[in-house]
């Protein structure tokens, strides 16, 4: 058909093998996750436009190129998420548990955003998401990154990835750094880029973050915050990366992270890896204790981070095994049998199926076709001694096993 349709530009489905690798990224982070005392929420998919637009920051690429917003019948401004961290503020908030802290909480699902795609970029993608709401301890930033950096280890992919780290500072340091940034960059503005200049007003720091390759050769010479950092910020700092060390997790710090959504201060990190070419942020995440306040409700200092799904997926090495289960495979007039015996292996927790038609060649091609590791053939004469045929397709060895130590045999 010349007028096929197909998936929506930056969207993809997820079968067989693309499907299995999703699964287990999110299995692994939900399984380490609830090691961590974290417990899973569901948000919604998409929130008033106004949980988003202010609060990651009027500025950042996120809200000024890539939103999806619309209005919606009732008129409505709506926006299919983003990220989940300001959802989760919002969530706190309308459900009255500022009262309740901290929470530790474990999200996964889609996000959109209107970005160009290309390999490891989509317009819907997914993540993994924590999030520690109600801790200022530097201790909370630790962990959470030591839960991240387990998850990555437990995927097999952490030779992969490398834990780049820096600090925000409080916003008496910002302030200065700042100061310090337009002054050097002020200097040097016949070399910014367009987009820099306009950044050079609104929001200097995220000039560090331009891929730009003029403002790059700037960058690198450019003040970092470190001397700007009040004493409380350097402590606090100092702090994160000792717990780090406690928890064994290795990390490089990088000055030039800042991060594309405007609520962080403190902590900011990156877990970066060098096999997915120019999409190398497998995630990210920081410290923003000012968003709950920005969503109607009390300070509540927080720490948080989310990683890609899709594109940690993609870092795996082997995709996990794709099921293997049984065949029934009922010759003659045993099908009533046959269905009792799948039903049975079913509720015993074995994967069971039963082809719906066709002679024994028919049905065992079936079974190959599914990749089954064992048919259980039950004939006639089979039914009248109590017992089945089981074959185990890969070595083609058949035995005769009794209805009743059928499940045992087969788990
Ligand atoms: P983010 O850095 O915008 O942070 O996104 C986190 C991760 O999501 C990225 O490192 C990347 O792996 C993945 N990602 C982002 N955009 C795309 C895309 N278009 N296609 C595929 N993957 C993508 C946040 O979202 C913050 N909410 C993290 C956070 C949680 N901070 C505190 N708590």
């Amino acid at each position: 058909m010349a007028n096929e349709l197909q998936p929506a530009r930056g969207t993809h489905d997820l079968i067989g093998e693309d499907q299995r690798r999703h699964q287990h990224v999110i299995d692994t982070a939900r399984r380490v996750s609830a090691t961590y005392g974290f417990d899973e929420w569901a948000t919604p998919l998409f929130e008033d436009t106004r949980v988003f637009a202010r609060t990651l920051g009027e500025t950042s690429d996120v809200v000024m190129k890539e939103m999806y917003s619309f209005q919606d019948r009732g008129g409505d401004s709506i926006t299919l998420r983003p990220e989940f961290t300001a959802g989760v503020c919002r969530a706190l908030v309308s459900n009255g548990l500022t009262q309740s802290l901290p929470q530790k909480v474990f999200l996964a699902g889609p996000m959109f955003r209107y970005d160009r795609p290309q390999k490891g970029r989509y317009r819907q993608f997914h993540q993994i998401d924590i999030e520690v709401l109600g801790s200022a301890e530097p201790l909370a930033d630790a962990e959470v990154i030591a839960c991240g950096w387990e998850i990555i280890t437990a995927l097999g992919i952490a030779p992969h990835v490398v834990l780049e780290l820096n600090t925000l500072g409080d916003q008496e340091s910002r302030q200065a750094y700042r100061n310090a940034l337009v002054g050097y960059f002020t200097e040097h503005q016949g070399a910014l880029s367009q987009d820099s200049l306009a950044r050079l007003d609104r929001n200097p720091m995220r000039i560090l973050d331009s891929k730009d390759p003029g403002d790059r050769k700037l960058v690198a010479d450019a003040p970092t915050i470190t001397p700007y950092l009040t004493e409380a910020a350097a402590g606090f700092y100092d702090g994160v990366r000792r717990y780090l060390e406690q928890f064994g997790v290795p990390f490089r710090e990088n000055p030039r992270i800042v991060r594309g959504l405007d609520y962080y201060g403190h902590t900011a990190f990156e877990f970066i890896t060098t096999k997915l070419g120019a999409q190398d942020a497998v995630g990210g995440g920081g410290r923003y204790d000012g968003l709950v306040a920005e969503m109607g409700g009390p300070q509540v200092p927080a720490v948080g981070w989310a990683l890609g799904v899709d594109r940690l997926a993609l870092l795996l090495d082997e995709p996990p095994p794709a099921p293997a289960g049984v065949a029934v495979v009922p010759i003659g007039e045993t099908e009533a049998k046959a269905l009792e015996i799948v039903q049975t292996l079913r509720r015993a927790g074995i994967r069971a199926e039963i082809a719906y038609r066709g002679n024994l060649r028919r049905r065992m091609e079936r079974a190959n076709r599914i990749g089954a590791r064992a048919a259980v053939i039950i004939g006639e004469d089979d039914i009248a001694r109590g017992v089945a045929q089981v074959k185990d397709l890969r070595t083609g060895e058949q035995e005769a096993v009794a209805l009743g130590d059928l499940a045992t045999r087969l788990r």
